[in-house]
């Protein structure tokens, strides 16, 4: 049995782990939200690394083999310096889906909604540089969407303002492909689809983020499948929003 250590600035996480315990529902899952410290999207990289660093001894001192860095922001900021810091541990982190965006778009424009944290950091940037010559890539922050999750608003007239403040220039533009390029976002997937409308597919990077999860696990020679599973979740704010999530996860 795996000990898989789970970390996000909050509930978002759960949209990775969602995945992760359809392919791997055996484990032991240790989660942590870091909601004292929410959102991370308009914090400083130093600020997030020295909260990754406190979580990473956290996961380990509750024995996690592997640690996924459930947050695009946090993976943004600090998932090279906690590679370099715990050089034994291996480390999942989140990739922005551009890559089969661009290979899906029909109209050449793809749209990713992500935090201001991830949309300037160096990962990403990288990534669009390497497909920005064959597809328009078009971006915008996601407005007070981790607010609504963390809230507990997955829909409803107030989420369906906010989600198309960010979502409607991204389709003005149009884009044809959304990326949901932070891990709260998920949760209103139904409510972007829905204002998006048939025409525009939505990509949640979390699946490729548990096949690769099972790949390294496999690759660790960390023995998986044997049970039984057991789930425990930390947070260092209050406990509401992380309960309210996880009910819609189980
Ligand atoms: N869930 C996070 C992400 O994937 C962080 C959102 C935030 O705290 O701003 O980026």
């Amino acid at each position: 049995m795996a000990s898989i250590g789970i970390f996000d600035s909050g509930s978002g996480g759960l949209s990775v782990y969602r995945e992760l315990v359809k392919l791997l529902p055996k484990e032991r899952y240790i989660y942590f939200s870091d909601n004292a410290h929410c959102p991370y999207g308009e914090k400083t990289a130093e600020y997030i690394q020295e909260r990754a660093h406190i979580i990473t001894d956290f996961l380990l001192e509750k024995g996690a083999d592997i640690i996924v860095v459930a947050c695009n922001t946090a993976t943004a900021a600090a998932i090279a310096c906690l590679r370099e810091d715990y050089p034994d541990v291996p480390f999942i982190g989140m990739e922005p889906a551009v890559k089969p965006a661009a290979l899906g778009t029909r109209s050449g424009v793809i749209g990713v909604l992500a935090t201001a944290g991830t949309l300037k950091g160096s990962k990403y940037l990288h990534t669009r540089g390497r497909f920005e010559d064959n597809v328009s890539i078009v971006e915008h922050v996601g407005d007070g969407f981790v607010e609504l999750v963390e809230n507990g608003i997955l829909d409803g007239p107030k989420a369906e303002e906010t989600v198309l403040k960010s979502l409607q220039p991204l389709l003005d533009k149009g884009a044809d492909i959304i990326v949901l390029g932070c891990t709260h976002y998920p949760f209103l997937q139904p409510v972007i689809e829905r204002l998006a409308g048939p025409g525009v597919r939505v990509i949640d990077p979390a699946p490729a983020v548990a096949r690769q999860t099972l790949h390294v696990l496999q690759e660790k020679g960390i023995p998986t499948g044997e049970g039984p599973f057991s789930i425990d979740l930390y947070h260092s704010g209050e406990p509401e929003s992380l309960q309210r999530i996880y009910q819609l996860v189980q």
